[in-house]
């Protein structure tokens, strides 16, 4: 890492954020949370920029290709529409950066691969910000699995579901499948709940069977080629099978992500909108177990920055990724952090869900 800007201190990590929304504003506030210094901000027009860089307080805004080869940046964070990733990640990774690089990674499998290579290749830190695996239930979620509190592995029920584009009027940059891509609910949502059943389950999806389906073929007046509603079902490696239903237009949903795995001895249930709780499913004496420092699992412990019954949620887990993210830059290990190939396999698992969905059959998914 280099520290070349005399007023922040040595060892600051400063971060370069392209994209000016609403992913911008979160990064930034993460960012600000792992004591990184926010130097330079790009959007799509310079005016966007300077009006994004006073708004985030970063020091400077920039032109998006001028921030990744900046000298006053060491992560660019790319958090602009999903067709502009792969071209920025790979400016970034060219320029020796370490990049964070929002969902999907890429909009295809193929560029998703690509990206994964080059990352690897450059030896830099690459992540994805599959953020909800940052929830300390999550994480004890995954502890118990793996020390087989559950025991084999049964099935798996989930779903993320929202309501913001219930309308023929709602429409957004994800409807358009030039700037989302071919696919929309899945690749936009269905990413994250598919990496999280894995991480969780702590073992791959090998073979699905999905169906998707538009609603409204038109919004904001132009043809809509991506799916509003996505239905797979699923099997694992050990032979569990799973349902998952993605939609974002379920009706009084704003961003209800669920995740419930069966074993043969009891199941566990997470929900995203009451992350303080797990459920520990029994067959006599069920219980809602709720975030506590003093007796979480080490990984899920690592990731509270307050006491039980100060609630944590989806901001705090943003900081918690991010955190991980720069301790990774300053060559510390840190376990379960979302690289860029588990971006190429989000990638992976969404084409195989549009294939499943056009040849209406079963289809494996490759490793
Ligand atoms: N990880 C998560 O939890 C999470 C949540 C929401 C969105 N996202 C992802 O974050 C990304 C951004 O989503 P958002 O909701 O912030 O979108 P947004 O529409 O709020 O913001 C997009 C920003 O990108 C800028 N932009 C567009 N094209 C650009 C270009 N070529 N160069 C530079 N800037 C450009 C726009 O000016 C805008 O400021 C998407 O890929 C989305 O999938 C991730």
């Amino acid at each position: 890492m280099t520290t070349d800007v005399t007023d922040i201190g040595v060892g600051t990590i400063r971060q370069g954020i392209i994209g000016g929304g609403f992913m911008a504003r979160v990064h930034a506030g993460a960012g600000r949370t792992a004591g990184a210094a926010l130097t330079a901000v790009a959007t799509s027009t310079a005016d966007g920029a300077a009006r994004a860089a006073h708004s985030l307080g970063a020091r400077r805004s920039a032109e998006a290709l001028a921030l990744v080869a900046a000298g006053d940046v060491d992560v660019v964070h790319i958090c602009t529409p999903n067709a502009t990733h792969a071209a920025l990640a790979t400016a970034a990774l060219a320029a020796g950066k370490h990049v964070v690089c929002e969902k999907p990674l890429a909009t295809t499998a193929a560029a998703a691969r690509v990206l994964a290579a080059a990352a690897d290749e450059a030896g830099v830190v690459a992540a994805v910000p599959f953020v909800y695996r940052y929830h300390p239930m999550v994480r004890e979620a995954r502890a118990r699995i793996a020390r087989g509190d559950i025991g084999a592995l049964l099935s798996i029920d989930c779903a993320y579901l929202q309501d913001w584009l219930l309308q023929p009027g709602d429409d957004d940059w994800r409807a358009d499948a030039d700037a989302g891509g071919p696919s929309r609910a899945f690749a936009d949502i269905g990413s994250h709940l598919c990496d999280l059943v894995e991480f969780v389950a702590g073992e791959p999806i090998v073979r699905l069977a999905a169906r998707t389906r538009r609603v409204f073929d038109e919004r904001g007046g132009r043809a809509v080629a991506n799916e509003d509603i996505a239905a797979v079902l699923f099997e694992t490696a050990s032979g569990a099978l799973g349902t998952a239903l993605v939609s974002q237009m379920a009706a009084g949903r704003k961003n209800a992500l669920t995740l419930e795995v069966h074993g043969s001895a009891r199941s566990l249930a997470f929900a995203q909108e009451r992350p303080e709780e797990l459920w520990v499913g029994d067959r006599a004496g069920s219980q809602l177990l709720l975030r506590d420092p003093a007796t979480g699992a080490p990984d899920a412990v690592r990731l509270q920055t307050v006491p039980a019954g100060h609630p944590m949620g989806y901001v705090d887990a943003f900081a918690a990724f991010v955190a991980d993210v720069y301790s990774a830059v300053r060559g510390e290990d840190v376990d379960g952090l979302p690289t860029f190939a588990d971006g190429l396999r989000a990638a992976v698992l969404t084409e195989a869900v549009l294939e499943s969905a056009r040849m209406r059959e079963w289809v494996e998914v490759a490793p």
